[in-house]
This record gives structure tokens, C-alpha cells and sequence, in this order.
């Protein structure tokens, strides 16, 4: 969970492979080469995920979440004008995230229907030329499962990675990248160096999941990215592990990843702590990606780390309407920091600014898509640069608020205007092909 919170603040089983039949690839309409795109985020633009976690959350009184998502931007229904969009813009990748509370609104309980609503999502950006990128867990997750204590059950992992079969026997044929977990390490990097861990947001938090325990007659309640974030990474890795294997026992060469949000760490002064932040922050889950296909990296800002810890950024420097400060280059520094210490190819699934000024974000894409081929030309393996977003989406705390889309879309009746900055992107790609 982010946003509201800002980034800075919180920013935010069986696997039954043996049954299913091994599926090839659908590679007739894959398009070789860089991945140029945009991304979205099933929560954020749906609308109307009732059987999730985080809709609970906002649902109570009082709620630390601004506003309720609602009916977000309708993509549940108007994703082809989504997909529409993105192609019309020339580029050829759209990344989404299917919702496990729809597809398993009871434990057990699989939906037919929606495992064909986003199998048909995956089949028509393949029609179109795009290249779908997948995310498995982009924060939510469906209501039963935060009652049953979230990844703080010791049968996370397995249900995670059974709800990971589900996916890849519906749909992994057609899928160009999977990503298990979206930025499982938010809390920890919005927790470094603070002291106490953000007592306050913690409190907040912990009276938010002991309401939400309450409504569900559960005595516990917990979702990503708000809780005791030590005690939840190991059971993450094993369920990323676990999805992996699910996804691969399936289609064997289906690229598999997760995606961490990393800043642009700067040491400051000599003594910095920023290795001791890179350990506790990235550590482990850099550790892990090293046997996956490839690393997914979400980049908002830089982050100056001195000897005693986070610094402010310099007087004088320029935000985001979020609060991060403006610096655009830190996409290319982050994807050279992640391939060093994996060694694997990196994927940038999210990189964007917050901003009502649509010139700002016209002069960050074209500063991080020069870090990027700078950063190419010293020889980082990079797969694609995914813009987030495509559209002004719910973004989580902070509601409606902040303005991260390419693509403004009218509040009362969901209709898509592009920003000049979704044609400067489109243009500055061209350019590239
Ligand atoms: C998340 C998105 C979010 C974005 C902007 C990332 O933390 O993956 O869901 O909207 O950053 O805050």
C-alpha cells in the first residue's frame, strides 16, 4: 500500500501442476525486442473489488484511506478502450494485474469467469501487438485470506501458489512476463532509518487492521505492506518461490520476476549507511530474484543516505505533487544498481511522477528515457521501461488525489482524454524503435 501515505511516508495447498498439461508459449504474435509500455493496477482502476482486502479498509469509519476506490476508472469494463490506448500511443507492452479476490472470492472458490475475463485481457493485448506483463499480487488480496492472518499464515505460500496455477493454466501461454509480487519491500523502505519504525503510521495502521479483524469476526486481519514487516518477508519469498514454481511447472520458459520499488539510493558524506540500508531493505529479495529470469524495478525518486541515515534533498529542489523530489535520471541509476547485484536482466514495471502539471511530466519521461539508454549503452541488460500510469487512477491513501496518468479520466462518467504527455512519451518512443 502507498500513496496516501506517500512514497516517502509508506511510502505504501496443493499447486496442482502435475494436472495441467504443459503449454507452449504463444510466441506467433509476440513481438521481439524492447518492451515500451504502460501500467496499471487491478485495484486502482477496476472499480468495485469488494471481495478484497484493502476494500474493507476503506470501507471503514473512520478509514485512514481518503476516499473509497469505488468504481475507479470502470476498467473492469472498459479495459479494450485501456488496451486501445496504449496501442494508439505506438507502444507495445501493457502491464495489469489480475485480482486473486476475484478469481478466488472464497477460499477454494475459483471463478470460471474471471480467469476467462483476464485470459481474454492477456489474448486481446496479444491481438493488438502488445506484449502483456502480468502481476499476481499488486497489493491486494482477497478478504478471507487477510481474515486468516495474510502472509502471517503459515499457508500463505501454498495458497498463493495455488492461486499462481489457477492463472498459468488459464493464461500463461500468452503472458510476456509474471510478476509474482509488486514491491513487497515498500514497508521496510519506508520504515528504514526512522525511529521508532514510523510509530505513528503503525498505530494508525494497527487500529485500521484490528477494525478490519472486527467486521470480518476474524480476531486478526492482515494485508501487505501494513503490518510487522520482518516477520512477513521470509513467508513472501517462500511465496514467491512457490508461484514461481507453479507458473513454470505450467509453461517451463514463462519469464518470471518480482518487482521492488528502489529509489536511487546516494550515499552522502563517507560513513553513509547506505550498504547497511541496501541489506535490510533489498537484501533478500535481491538475493532471491538472483536465480528468477529477471528483476522488475519501480523508481519514483533518489534517495540521499548519509551516516546517519535518510537525508532531506537539498534546498531549493524541485517536487511532485507527492512530495518526492523531482529527478528523473534515477530510473537508469536504480536499473544499474539492480543489475549489479543481481546480475540478472532488469525490467522497469514502474516509473512515473506524481504531478497536476502535465509539462513536468513531460520533462521527466524525456530526462529517465535518457538515463535509460544511458544506462543501456553502459551495458545494463534492460528488458523494458513501463511507464506508471496509463491512466489517473485510485491511488490508494491519498484517493484521487495525485495525478500519475498519462491519460485523464472524468470522475462521473470514466471517459479517457490523453494527456500531451502520453503523445510526448509515444513520440520520444518512436524515436527509439
Ligand atoms: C505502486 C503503485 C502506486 C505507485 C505510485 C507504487 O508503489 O506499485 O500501485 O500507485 O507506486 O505511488
Amino acid at each position: 500500500m502507498s500513496g496516501g501515505i506517500s512514497r516517502r511516508a509508506f511510502l505504501d495447498g496443493a499447486v496442482g501442476a502435475s494436472a495441467a498439461a504443459a503449454i507452449p508459449a504463444r510466441a506467433a504474435s509476440a513481438k521481439p525486442g524492447f518492451l515500451w509500455g504502460a501500467a496499471t493496477a487491478g485495484h486502482q482502476v477496476e472499480g468495485n473489488n469488494v471481495s478484497s482486502d484493502i476494500w474493507l479498509l476503506e470501507q471503514l469509519k473512520p478509514s485512514p484511506f481518503k476516499e473509497p476506490s469505488g468504481d475507479a476508472c470502470d476498467s473492469l469494463h472498459r479495459w479494450r478502450e485501456d488496451v486501445a490506448i496504449v496501442r494508439s500511443l505506438g507502444l507495445n507492452c501493457y502491464r495489469f494485474s489480475v485480482e486473486w479476490a476475484r478469481i478466488e472470492p472464497e477460499p477454494g472458490q475459483f471463478s470460471q469467469a474471471f480467469l476467462d475475463h483476464y485470459a481474454a485481457m492477456v489474448d486481446h493485448c496479444r491481438d493488438q501487438g502488445l506484449a502483456p506483463v502480468v502481476t499476481l499480487s499488486h497489493f491486494t488480496a482477497p478478504r478471507w485470506f487477510a481474515a486468516r492472518g495474510g502472509w502471517q499464515n503459515p499457508d500463505a505460500p501454498a495458497l498463493f501458489a495455488r492461486f499462481a496455477d489457477r492463472v498459468a493454466r488459464r493464461m500463461a501461454g500468452g503472458i510476456s512476463h509474471a510478476v509474482t509480487f509488486n514491491e513487497p519491500n515498500l514497508q521496510k523502505l519506508g520504515e528504514w532509518g526512522k525511529t521508532p519504525k514510523n510509530g505513528a503510521t503503525r498505530a494508525m495502521f494497527e487500529t485500521m487492521l484490528t477494525a478490519a479483524a472486527r467486521a470480518c469476526g476474524s480476531d486478526r486481519f492482515a494485508v501487505l505492506n501494513a503490518g510487522d514487516a520482518e516477520a512477513v518477508m521470509q513467508p513472501i519469498l517462500f511465496g514467491h518461490a512457490q508461484a514461481k514454481a507453479a507458473l513454470k511447472a505450467v509453461r517451463g520458459n514463462l519469464p518470471v520476476g518480482l518487482s521492488l520499488a528502489l529509489p536511487d539510493d546516494q550515499a552522502v558524506g563517507r560513513e553513509s549507511r547506505i550498504e547497511e540500508k541496501r541489506r535490510a531493505v533489498y537484501g533478500p529479495f535481491l538475493d532471491a530474484a538472483r536465480t528468477d529470469d529477471f528483476i522488475g524495478i519501480q523508481t519514483y525518486n533518489r534517495a540521499l543516505v548519509d551516516a546517519k541515515g535518510p537525508v532531506a534533498a537539498p534546498a531549493g529542489a524541485e517536487h511532485t505533487q507527492t512530495g518526492d523530489e523531482y529527478y528523473p535520471q534515477a530510473v537508469g541509476n536504480a536499473a544499474r544498481y539492480a543489475h549489479r547485484a543481481t546480475g540478472r536482466p532488469v525490467l522497469v514495471t514502474e516509473n512515473g511522477i506524481a504531478t497536476e502539471d502535465d509539462t513536468q511530466r513531460i520533462r521527466f519521461i524525456e530526462g529517465a528515457l535518457a538515463s535509460i539508454d544511458a544506462a543501456k549503452a553502459d551495458g545494463v541488460p534492460l528488458v523494458g521501461y513501463i511507464h506508471w500510469s496509463l491512466l489517473d487512477n485510485f491511488e490508494w491513501l491519498s484517493g484521487y488525489g495525485p495525478k500519475f496518468g498519462l491519460v485523464a479520466v472524468d470522475r462521473t462518467t470514466f471517459k479517457r482524454t490523453t494527456k500531451p504527455s502520453a503523445r510526448a512519451y509515444a513520440r520520444l518512443v518512436a524515436a527509439r524503435a
